[in-house]
């Protein structure tokens, strides 16, 4: 077993369909946790907290009345930021950052914080990745609704086999193509692919369900798919 890290800055992403489709309390309670673990060992992490389905029932409603893709976007923030909310009032820092420079700063004042999106045209796994930038974190973190990044999206394609390792390159040739569209669902979205590759962000991405996969990934263990 990897020794703990320590003094570290991570970026934990936490998939809006894993912790808020719909908001699981048990599963909320096992990141605290993880993430409480985290601080005791004297890292620093500041989480990013999708909407899920509920930011998607919103946008299919606004798509519905005819609003605009930014309105659409707009809508599905909310939400995300009121899973985001959740997050941060266990974990006892009761603010939810709305800018990129206010995250930074709560984190390093209170060695954690909790945030959702940020702005129209991306997902909050672009906000992680932008954190993670002007952060100078260390490692960012996807809990992702599948074990990893596969070599096609698994989903659709039973062929599909997990990569253990990737480089920026095939980070980009394989989840890097397309643009964004309101509630997009992908491992890492296409915008977010190309920051972490243009940037050399160190990205792991597991299976969120299990908070054990999380735990191994914030001490510096090997789980999953490891981006770097
Ligand atoms: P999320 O990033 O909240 O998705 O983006 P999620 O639920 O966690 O998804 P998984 O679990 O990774 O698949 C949902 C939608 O919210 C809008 C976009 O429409 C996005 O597709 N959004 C989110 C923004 O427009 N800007 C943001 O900064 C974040």
């Amino acid at each position: 077993m990897a020794s703990p890290t320590s003094g570290k800055k991570i970026v934990l992403r936490i998939g809006g369909s894993v912790l808020g489709s719909p908001p699981q309390a048990k599963l909320l309670k096992g990141y605290v946790e993880v993430i409480s673990e985290a601080r005791k060992s004297g890292n620093s992490v500041g989480v990013v907290v999708g909407g899920g389905s509920v930011a998607r029932a919103y946008i299919a409603t606004a798509k519905e009345l005819g609003l605009p893709r930014e309105a659409q976007d707009m809508i599905a923030i909310e939400a995300s930021r009121l899973n985001a909310k959740l997050v941060a009032m266990k974990l006892g820092v009761q603010r939810v950052s709305t800018t990129i420079q206010g995250m930074t700063i709560e984190l390093e004042k209170n060695g954690t914080g909790a945030m959702g999106g940020l702005r129209p045209g991306i997902t909050t796994d672009t906000v992680a990745a932008i954190l993670g930038d002007a952060w100078r974190s260390d490692l960012l973190v996807k809990a992702s609704d599948q074990d990893g990044i596969y070599t096609a999206d698994p989903r659709t394609d039973k062929e599909a086999k997990l990569l253990h390792n990737l480089s920026y390159q095939e980070l980009v040739r394989i989840l890097g193509g397309g643009t964004h569209r309101p509630g997009i669902h992908s491992i890492v979205d296409p915008v977010a692919a190309k920051f972490i590759a243009k940037h050399k962000l160190t990205l792991v991405v597991t299976n969120g369900f299990f908070t054990s996969n999380v735990r191994k990934a914030l001490q510096g263990e090997r789980v999953g798919t490891l981006v770097s």
